[in-house]
């Protein structure tokens, strides 16, 4: 009151925006992509189905998903002068780094010949993210690694050529494992979308102010680089590895519910789901899949996430504050049985977020009452005061 504006705290507004492209009921664990559940987009159709869904609205007919599938192919390579941005990065850097920057710089590509007050061109914008994102995933991965660049080839499916890009090495054959292009396939639609997430609020609020769509998502792989949002998915991994074997489960419990330890169980929680979050059962299924498929059925960490999970789930402090495992618990561990690093697993996050992001900078440009945003604050500073000079400060 001392001078400060009063402010009603009753007034919170929850809704940020109206959209028609993801449902969540936080409660009940629910999650659906225009109106279709989680479960049955990723157990019967493709990413790229989910990609048509998340921006046109409706399922593709045969016709429409042949020629979607055809317009995403065939522009998944990169201007080779783009590798030249790669030389810039010590070959340690966080790939999520190179990300930002290079998913940045394709607007230098496409800036002043994509008109975004055209339908089309928007279109055409968000297509050519949706190509080149795997294609520059993937070079960021081989970077990393002191390898040559793998470029895509058009007879593969989204997920094989991004596996393909990312393990094939020029002095052998290299054959993708089919299970796991259809794991790693299922897990992009996972990621796809999920309502207004932080990443996906930054998408919307650069695009706000009528930045170039390349920016915007180079904004929203910058905001999902957080250990909270999507670099859980790493965190999660880094800590299960740190448990280490399920004698050790109770002492990270203990940890995590001490109000003075800032250590929290990464993969746990969520703002939203109150319930169990539906991508996380569905992950762990995948992860099963996986380790069968590779042979590793008694992969340790995946008892150790297993048992966690058991755990607190019977913990009261998690009942109380309905903790569940969210996306980012099992994922880590179903992508390095893949042969990913952790330092590419929010990359892949990214990778698949980006149709979900450009669904929703789409939704927002293509709104006619859309302005900037503009978020207000509560101010708590000091009261309105005069100047004092230095000799009457003292
Ligand atoms: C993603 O928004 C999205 O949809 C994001 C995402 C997407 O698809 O885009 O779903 C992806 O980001 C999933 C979340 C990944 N992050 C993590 O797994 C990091 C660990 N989780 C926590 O940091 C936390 O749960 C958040 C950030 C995910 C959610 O934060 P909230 O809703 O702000 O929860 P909170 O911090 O207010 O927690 C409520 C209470 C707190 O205790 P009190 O202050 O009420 O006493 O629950 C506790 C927290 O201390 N708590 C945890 C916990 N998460 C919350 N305690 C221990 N371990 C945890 N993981």
């Amino acid at each position: 009151q001392s001078g400060h504006f009063t402010y009603d705290p009753g007034f919170t507004s929850t809704a940020s925006c109206e959209s028609k492209i993801t449902y969540i009921d936080g409660d009940k664990g629910i999650l659906l992509y225009r109106g279709y559940p989680i479960e049955q987009l990723a157990e019967q159709g493709d990413f790229l189905e989910t990609c048509y869904l998340l921006l046109y609205g409706e399922l593709p007919t045969a016709a429409e998903k042949a020629d979607f599938d055809m317009r995403v192919t065939k522009h998944t390579m990169v201007n080779d002068q783009m590798h030249r941005f790669f030389q810039g990065f010590r070959r340690d850097a966080h790939p999520m780094s190179i990300m930002v920057a290079v998913v940045g710089a394709l607007s230098a590509f496409y800036h002043d010949s994509i008109d975004i007050s055209d339908p089309q061109q928007r279109m055409i914008a968000s297509m050519r993210m949706i190509s080149k994102l795997p294609t520059i995933a993937a070079m960021a991965y081989k970077y990393s690694v002191g390898q040559p660049f793998v470029y895509p080839q058009n007879s593969l499916s989204y997920a094989a050529n991004f596996l393909r890009m990312c393990f094939a090495v020029p002095c052998e054959e290299y054959q993708v494992n089919p299970v796991l292009a259809r794991a790693l396939d299922k897990i992009f639609i996972l990621h796809a979308d999920h309502e207004q997430n932080a990443s996906t609020s930054t998408v919307r609020l650069a695009g706000s102010s009528g930045a170039n769509p390349f920016a915007c998502i180079a904004a929203g792989i910058a905001c999902l680089w957080g250990p909270a949002h999507g670099g859980a998915n790493e965190a999660a991994l880094k800590m299960l590895e740190e448990i280490g074997t399920p004698d050790r489960i109770p002492e990270f419990i203990k940890r995590a519910k001490d109000k003075d330890d800032p250590f929290r169980l990464m993969g746990f929680g969520h703002r939203v789901y109150k319930n169990y979050d539906p991508r996380a059962r569905i992950m762990q299924k995948t992860t099963h899949e996986v380790l069968a498929e590779i042979g590793d059925t008694d992969d340790p960490i995946f008892e150790v996430a297993k048992e966690l999970e058991r755990i607190a789930l019977q913990d009261e402090y998690f009942i109380e504050k309905k903790l569940y495992p969210n996306i980012d618990f099992y994922s880590g561990i179903t992508l390095r049985a893949m042969g990913f690093p952790t330092s590419m697993f929010t990359v892949l996050f990214a990778l698949a977020r980006t149709v979900g992001w450009i669904a929703q900078w789409m939704e927002m440009i293509e709104d006619p009452h859309q302005k900037i945003g503009r978020p207000r604050q509560l101010y708590t500073g000091s009261p309105q005061r005069d100047y004092r000079t230095l000799s009457q400060r003292g």
